[in-house]
């Protein structure tokens, strides 16, 4: 079953190219319009929502939390993303112009179910996004949008993160054309850049082996920090809730603006810090303050490894390691960007000698709060 592979994590890895395509397939039509028949949603109630709320835990929520910044950006909804462990407890503000998304690869994370349940009562419509076909969560949902990732059995979330992503685009996207909204040209130019990202993914895994070679060079540290920025910071989580996971290792995701209000002081002598880096076309100014802070993180010792767009010159001084990832848009840059964060923690945890399939203490589906 894990067709020559050492894992199904590695599997399943690189199966995120196809895993990608199929997510997008049959929903982007030649002239770049989406088609999401399966949203059941009325476009006439789209039209009227006023707020988003993303609910889910774990990798679930970090793409979550990448949704709001489409979202915001291409339909000028508010969004709101929460734990879905958190969201029930807090007596949240909806009604019938609310679309809550809860996104879950099982379908039967009960924090998630609770979270949609308790949103269902106070009159919001859900919009499910899922992995497995006829799970709880889309069952109890107004509508789903399904992940096709396949059946993922390594219990790190890899090939469904992914496709979460880009579930997440496609709802963002087609809010946009539904409302009309004024990043109509743009959205055109995401959905092409879009249909061509499995592509791009499939480059990013073909360049791995030194990824792999440093995570092994790294086996035996204590702590890995994680530095990230706009969409970048909720990859960099990613990264570290990987690691975590895999290595059992202490590892953290910080946003990189945050740094000087405490996480600086972290940084000693030979820590190695991975840095995502934002496109340096695009919004540049976020591109130079985060190469300021890999200058200020490195002047205090620490082990620098960055992920960068290929042709960013600006980092080069500075990273003691330095990952090149192809360009793409800003806001599909964590489609890439993740990718080596995986292809990191599972090499480092089997360098630990881990079972990189069943993590120590973890479940692949938590059915319990
Ligand atoms: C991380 C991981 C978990 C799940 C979380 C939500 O690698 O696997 O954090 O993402 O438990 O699970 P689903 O998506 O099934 O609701």
């Amino acid at each position: 079953e894990k067709s020559g592979y050492a894992s199904f994590m590695l599997k399943e890895i690189a199966e995120q190219p196809k895993a990608v395509a199929d997510t997008l397939l049959g929903r982007i039509d030649g002239s770049g319009t989406l088609s999401l028949d399966e949203v059941r949603i009325p476009a006439a109630v789209l039209r009227e929502v006023d707020k988003v709320v993303v609910v889910a835990c774990g990798t679930a929520f970090h793409a979550g939390l990448i949704a709001k910044y489409a979202i915001e950006h291409w339909t000028r909804i508010p969004c709101e993303v929460e734990l879905a462990s958190e969201f029930r407890y807090r007596d949240p503000i909806l009604d019938q112009q609310t679309l809550v998304v809860a996104i879950s690869q099982s379908g039967e994370t009960m924090d998630t179910l609770m979270a949609l349940r308790h949103a269902r009562e106070q009159g919001a419509r859900v919009l499910a996004i899922c992995n497995t076909n006829g799970s709880t969560i889309p069952r109890e949902s107004d509508a789903v949008l399904y992940t096709h990732a396949g059946p993922e059995v390594a219990v790190a979330s890899t090939k469904a993160f992914l496709t979460q992503l880009v579930a997440c685009y496609l709802v963002a996207l087609y809010l946009g054309q539904v409302r009309g909204t004024k990043y109509g040209d743009e959205i055109g130019d995401v959905v092409r850049d879009l249909s061509g990202i499995s592509g791009v993914v499939e480059r990013v895994l073909e360049t791995m082996d030194p990824v792999r070679e440093l995570a092994r060079s790294l086996a035996h540290k204590n702590t890995v920090l994680f530095l990230g920025r706009h969409v970048g910071h909720p990859v960099a989580l990613e990264g570290a809730l990987k690691l975590k996971e895999l290595a059992y290792m202490h590892a953290e995701g910080f946003a990189a603006g945050e740094l000087k209000h405490g996480p600086i002081a972290l940084i000693e002598e030979d820590l190695p810090v991975v840095v995502v880096v934002p496109s340096p076309r695009g919004r540049s100014v976020l591109h130079d303050k985060i190469v300021s802070n890999i200058q200020e993180i490195r002047a205090r010792g620490a082990r620098t490894v960055v992920i960068a767009e290929e042709g960013d010159e600006a980092v080069v001084p500075y990273a003691d390691h330095l990952v090149r990832i192809p360009a793409t848009p800003t806001l599909l840059q964590p489609l890439v960007a993740t990718v080596p964060l995986q292809v990191f923690a599972c090499e480092l945890a089997t360098a630990r000698g881990n079972e990189v399939d069943q993590p120590r203490n973890l479940a692949k589906s938590v059915t319990v709060e």
